[in-house]
């Protein structure tokens, strides 16, 4: 199946490594431009050589918890491929912890990451996205909104409200054609895993090697995800080929979540 991406442009914030990286790797190979960004310059850089296709791709730093940021990443986008068809409002998510382990300044962080940040990138594209003929939103929640993790109150507490803003564009932006949809991804083996399950070990007084065992035991297939997996589910869900699917809230989680809807 052609995924109709070809010449689609495409931002992916929080790209330098991960879930946002492997879904930059996958929408250059399915022929789209892409716009890779994180705060750090030499990380960018690592990621663009780990890329390759020049042609085709920019490197952009942006704090994406940062309002000029997110704007500057939009223009410069636009100024340099001329069209903006595609959005991924990802980012680095928020600390592990317990509510009365947490400062309220580790909240007010949290919910400028995982909350604030894809306000501040949707207004800025939206502009642009209105003139796409193929638009198209998603952001990364995790399926943590629909089961709660243990020792993860900010995740399970603040991705709700992202759910939330989705939901709620996909009503108000059909009108513009802009499919909105979310992934809620689970325990894809990324650097912010290794450093869940390295505080894991810590907390348990056991092993990363223990922690990710008895983690896979409980995930129907039987283990992690790796990120080209979310890569592959992301990059068909901003595509023209998910054309009539919209207000999705999507586990990418090997069966982890429980429920039934
Ligand atoms: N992996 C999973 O199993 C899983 C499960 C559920 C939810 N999630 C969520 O999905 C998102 C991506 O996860 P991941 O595992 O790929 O995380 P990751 O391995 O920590 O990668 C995060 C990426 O975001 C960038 N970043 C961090 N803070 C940023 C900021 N303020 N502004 C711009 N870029 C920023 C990082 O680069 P720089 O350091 O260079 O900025 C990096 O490229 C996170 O919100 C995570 O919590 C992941």
């Amino acid at each position: 199946m052609d995924l109709g991406l070809n010449n689609n442009v495409a931002v992916v914030a929080g790209s330098s490594k991960g879930l946002g990286l492997a879904t930059a790797k996958v929408l250059l190979a399915e022929g789209a431009k892409v716009v890779i960004s994180s705060r750090d310059a030499a990380n960018l850089h690592k990621a663009a050589e780990n890329l390759g296709n020049p042609d085709n791709l920019l490197t952009i730093p942006a704090d994406v918890t940062k309002k000029e940021d997110c704007d500057g990443l939009i223009q410069e986008t636009v100024a340099a491929f001329n069209k903006l068809d595609i959005l991924i409002t990802n980012c680095g998510g928020p600390a592990p912890g317990n509510f009365e382990g947490l400062s309220d300044a580790q909240w007010d962080e949290a919910i400028d990451k995982s909350f604030k940040s894809n306000l501040y990138l949707i207004r800025a594209a939206l502009p642009h996205l209105k003139k796409s003929e193929t638009p198209s939103i998603l952001t990364v929640t995790s399926f943590t909104t629909k089961q709660p993790l243990p020792n993860m109150i900010l995740s399970n507490s603040i991705r709700s409200a992202t759910i939330g803003l989705t939901k709620s564009l996909s009503f108000e932006l059909g009108q513009y054609n802009i499919r909105v949809n979310s992934i809620l991804p689970g325990w894809t083996l990324t650097d912010r895993v290794d450093a869940l399950l390295a505080n894991r070990a810590e907390i348990h007084h056991s092993s990363y090697e223990a922690e990710k065992a008895s983690i896979s035991a409980d995930i129907p297939l039987n283990r992690m995800g790796d990120p080209m997996e979310f890569g592959r589910a992301a990059a068909f869900l901003v595509s023209p080929a998910a054309s009539f699917v919209n207000g999705v809230m999507l586990n990418v989680d090997g069966g982890i979540y429980k429920g039934i809807y």
